[in-house]
């Protein structure tokens, strides 16, 4: 099976996304020249060959005025005999890395010129992007650009498991279906939605995925031994879109594998044991990625076990990888998830930074820390988290959640475009410096940001067809931090609907506000949680707040909150750098969003806004659940002005975010109306 092949959608029924016919529509007919070699330019002349259909032709040199030529600068004629777009392209292309591109098109013909092949494929998805949002899809754009992505890792995480069996079902924390990757304990034997997915995640630039849950059950730990020659051919796929393929491992495997007694990092067995594991992936997969680890975490085995620490267990994998290229995804994610709710000076929100800060500059040069964008767990509203600050002699890569685990799990529209940029925008020092995507491009050529896919087998990948935006947009981020949520919305929208130019500033719109509506009717002003347990959709305020996962409000008659100031609290806030962990610390300086996420305090408490903090939780519930009915409304008013799939279900979704946003408002507003005694100033029902 080739990946071009395989790369056309399964079944006329599998959703294109952002990668419909009308989208290549641009290159129909046309003859096109490709100066390349390797595995993604083959992938790359499958989908020029598909583009250019029948009556346009794919050639391999510059004969017979290509109006479309990709070439890697080394293969092209000394650039004095070169004229028009390529001869600009190739002066532009000077002194680039291996996936940037030079794309100069003047209406009549375009050039894509880069250093590597990831380049060319990376220049090819722009131009049909440049093509979309210029609106008239089969002209070729006039442009002269030079792209280059801003982060060196771009890196998708599946948790998806081997078998549905598995805790949590077939994908922990997937709303979308099944796994696309596993079936039944093995990997599926029909390859070619894998194929779809690659394309999708080369389309916006993503390089690295690794393809198991982080939660490593005895089943998938085989993936290393008998599942390779399949993890293998999943690796062929993924290299061919220019994508580099992980593992997920469990830090036991040499026990759970029943060929060790031990898996302590010191024992020289368990060194040998996993260099020759290494060794054997790297025959099979000459340009394997690496590991991710999820070690003393929840409950997963890790170098504690063993007496040892975070910098033995990473570096045991990363010496094992070293000699073949490989990198170990160290997660961060590490906390007391036995705590008792009574003691109150343990918080969950310190244990990152206080396991790994101390730690910084010990790790092997091929160990990636990777740290949650936030300290607790990808809620709706956290700080930055203080350790993706703190580690500046490390390779870091910052995780997001594209899933919607805590943001309503793509039942609920929740674009969180937003949210991320906000994070990698993050003043650093708090002083004007480095934005945290700055801070980040400039640590190494290993660090960057991953994220928790959101995908699933359902037809249209996502549960929700809005939620493709956001696995479009963190990509598009990942790639050009500097874009904003607006910016990326409109090439989404003008991709995905490219028959729907009259709603576009809807759709747009209705993305846009939608993680701030969420907000508004969930856990307020940073608080977080407030969820069901277990399943994490829909409210339960009290649902974690006698519980050992460390996630707390402490609502009482007089207020609410978690003080995690230096001065009487946990010291949290203290974790930051000066400028920041100033302004945390205090009252007057704390943001409101983040209010209650840093301070305990009165009912009666002003706002920077001017507004107490019970009237502002029963004022923005309100808002909230009624911007959703505004949403479904003004949904239910495009009717036969989309197509019929994509119309019916967010519609279907969005009846049902009706019910949670009135049933979250309701709650809340009578849960804090009860505890604090203090009526709606606007006198509207609280139950
Ligand atoms: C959350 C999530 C788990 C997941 C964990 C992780 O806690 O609920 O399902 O395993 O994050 O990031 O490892």
């Amino acid at each position: 099976m080739s990946a071009g092949r395989d790369a056309r959608p399964l079944t006329p029924t599998i959703d294109p996304c952002w990668l419909g016919p009308a989208v290549t529509a641009v290159l129909r007919g046309r003859h096109v020249s490709l100066l390349a070699a390797g595995p993604v330019t083959d992938t790359l002349r499958q989908e020029l060959e598909a583009a250019v259909g029948p009556a346009g032709t794919v050639g391999g040199d510059l004969t017979g005025e290509p109006v479309l030529v990709l070439a890697r600068r080394d293969l092209l004629p000394d650039a004095t005999t070169l004229t028009g777009p390529v001869r600009r392209a190739v002066d532009a292309a000077h002194g680039l890395g291996g996936e940037g591109f030079a794309l100069v098109g003047d209406g009549r013909s375009a050039a894509i010129v880069a250093t590597g092949e990831r380049g060319l494929l990376y220049g090819y998805f722009h131009l049909l992007r440049s093509a979309a949002t210029a609106g008239s899809a089969d002209a070729l754009p006039t442009l002269d650009v030079v792209r280059e992505p801003a982060l060196a890792i771009r890196m998708i995480n599946q948790w998806d498991n081997t078998s549905a069996g598995d805790h949590l079902g077939s994908v922990e924390r997937g709303y979308a279906g099944d796994s696309i990757f596993f079936r039944d304990g093995r990997m599926v034997a029909d390859r070619r939605r894998i194929a779809d997915y690659a394309r999708l995640l080369a389309s916006v630039g993503i390089n690295a995925v690794s393809i198991n849950n982080v939660n490593v059950h005895p089943a998938a730990v085989r993936l290393l031994t008998d599942g390779l020659p399949d993890v293998a051919d999943v690796a062929r796929i993924f290299r061919g879109f220019g994508i580099s393929t992980y593992l997920s491992v469990n830090f036991a495997s040499p026990l759970v594998l029943g060929d060790l007694p031990t898996a302590d990092p010191c024992d020289a067995s368990v060194v040998a044991w996993w260099a020759g594991v290494a060794e054997r992936i790297h025959r099979e997969i000459p340009d394997f990625g690496g590991f991710v680890v999820k070690a003393n975490s929840e409950g997963q085995p890790g170098p504690f076990d063993y007496g040892r620490d975070h910098v033995d267990g990473a570096n045991l994998l990363a010496g094992a990888l070293a000699p073949f290229g490989g990198r170990v995804f160290w997660r961060c994610f590490v906390y007391d998830h036995r705590q008792d709710w009574r003691d109150r000076s343990t918080d969950r929100a310190r244990a990152a930074h206080d396991h790994f800060a101390a730690l910084d500059g010990r790790f092997a040069d091929n160990v990636v820390l990777q740290v949650k964008c936030g300290p607790m767990d990808f809620q709706v509203r956290e700080p930055v988290s203080p350790l993706a600050l703190a580690m500046t002699r490390t390779n870091t890569v910052v995780e997001f959640q594209i899933t919607q685990e805590y943001t309503g799990q793509q039942i609920d529209l929740c674009c969180l475009l937003p949210q991320w940029q906000e994070f990698l925008a993050f003043d650093v020092s708090g002083e004007g410096g480095d934005t945290l995507a700055c801070a980040l491009a400039r640590r190494s050529a290993s660090s960057g940001v991953c994220a928790v896919s959101n995908i699933g087998d359902d037809a249209n990948w996502t549960g929700h067809k809005l939620a493709q935006a956001n696995l479009y947009g963190f990509g598009r981020l990942a790639w050009d931090p500097a874009l904003s949520p607006r910016e990326i919305l409109d090439e989404w929208v003008a991709l995905t609907f490219p028959d729907a130019a009259d709603l576009h500033e809807t759709l747009v719109e209705l993305q846009l506000g939608s993680w701030s509506t969420y907000e508004m009717y969930t856990a307020p002003l940073g608080v977080g949680w407030m969820v069901t347990p277990h399943t994490h959709y829909g409210p339960a305020v009290d649902g974690y707040e006698y519980s050992k996962w460390g996630t707390y409000h402490f609502a009482d008659r007089d207020g609410l909150g978690v003080d995690r100031s230096v001065a009487t609290g946990t010291g949290f806030a203290g974790q930051y750098p000066t400028a920041w962990a100033q302004r945390y610390e205090h009252l007057e300086t704390c943001p409101d969003e983040l209010l209650l996420f840093f301070h305990h305090v009165p009912y009666l408490h002003r706002l920077h806004t001017g507004e107490t903090v019970i009237q502002h939780i029963y004022d923005t519930h309100v808002e909230g659940a009624r911007r959703v009915v505004t949403m479904r409304d003004l949904w239910r008013s495009l009717e036969g002005r989309l197509d019929d799939v994509s119309w019916t279900n967010v519609m279907e979704r969005l009846e049902r975010q009706v019910g949670s946003a009135r049933e979250w408002r309701d709650q809340v507003n009578t849960y804090f109306f009860r505890k604090s005694g203090i009526p709606d100033r606007h006198g509207r029902v609280i139950h």
